[in-house]
């Protein structure tokens, strides 16, 4: 039996290795695609691989959420219509109740910069800069589509830079308003008990699990990108 240990202040395990690598290498993979695209033509190559990385991500985030630890999976954390507005009443008063995990806003706007991270990868592998560079599925594309997805990288991109905003905002409210430091456990992995609301620690952090399920995203990245047709060179005289 575990026992608890006498104090209010020991820390519980909310977020498992796996799930906190994914985030900040989430986070280095579009700051890097954001940084090579402003950087111009040298760094196109870095923009593209960048994507593949968040598309990995993304994959892998996709079935971590299925097979995951606890606070990762989507069962977990996807709240239905009443709890998530009753949250949302709660919030706006100023008392969210203290839980692990993410709360049921939260919830959905992981599932919203998955969904959003996802648009914005896929839709480069038909964009092109009509000079150089062409993602993998650019040539193989009819026209109509690739125009649709160049507007879209575009377009899309704008509305990703909308939720990282909302998603840093709602942190720095936490820690304004309630002095919760959610940014804490995403780097370590615990929080405090007592901020938990009497929710359990997660017990195995699945690591080898993770790590084939990492594997079989970047190959089927890598597949996605090996499938496409090579270019016929005079498509670009
Ligand atoms: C998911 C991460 C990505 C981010 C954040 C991102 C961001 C951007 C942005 C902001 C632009 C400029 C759009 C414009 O104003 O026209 C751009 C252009 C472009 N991206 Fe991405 N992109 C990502 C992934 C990809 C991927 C996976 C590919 C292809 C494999 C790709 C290929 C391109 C190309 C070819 C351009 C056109 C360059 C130009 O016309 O200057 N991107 N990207
Ligand atoms: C490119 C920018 C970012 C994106 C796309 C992003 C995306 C995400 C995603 C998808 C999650 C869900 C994690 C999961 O369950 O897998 C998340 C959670 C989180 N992110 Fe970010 N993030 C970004 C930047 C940041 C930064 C810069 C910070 C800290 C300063 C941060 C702090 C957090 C925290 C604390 C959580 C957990 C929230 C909670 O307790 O429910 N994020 N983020």
């Amino acid at each position: 039996m575990v026992r608890e240990p006498p104090n209010s202040n020991y820390q519980i395990t909310v977020w498992d290795l796996p799930t906190r690598v994914f985030h900040w290498a989430l986070v280095l993979s579009l700051a890097g695609s954001w940084i090579t695209h402003e950087l111009g033509l040298a760094w196109m190559e870095w923009h593209m691989r960048l994507g593949y990385l968040a598309l990995t991500l993304i994959i892998f985030r996709l079935a971590w959420g299925l097979v995951g630890p606890r606070y990762a999976r989507f069962s977990q954390f996807l709240a239905a219509p009443g709890p998530t507005l009753r949250y949302l009443s709660l919030w706006l008063r100023g008392k969210p109740p203290a839980a692990a995990g993410h709360s049921p806003i939260g919830g959905w706007a992981v599932i919203a910069m998955l969904v959003v991270v996802a648009v914005q990868a896929v839709s480069g592998l038909f964009n092109s800069d009509e000079i150089l560079y062409s993602g993998p599925w650019h040539a193989a594309a009819p026209t109509a589509l690739t125009d649709r997805m160049e507007a879209l990288h575009a377009s899309n991109f704008n509305l990703l830079l909308t939720l990282i905003a909302l998603h840093l905002g709602v942190m720095v409210k936490y820690w304004m308003r309630w002095r919760r430091n959610l940014v804490g456990p995403m780097l370590t992995g615990s929080m405090p008990a007592a901020l938990a609301g009497g929710d359990k620690a997660v017990s195995s952090q699945r690591i080898v699990l993770a790590v084939i399920l990492l594997a079989a995203s970047a190959a089927s990245v890598w597949l996605i990108v090996a499938a496409a047709p090579v270019p016929d060179p005079d498509d670009f005289f």
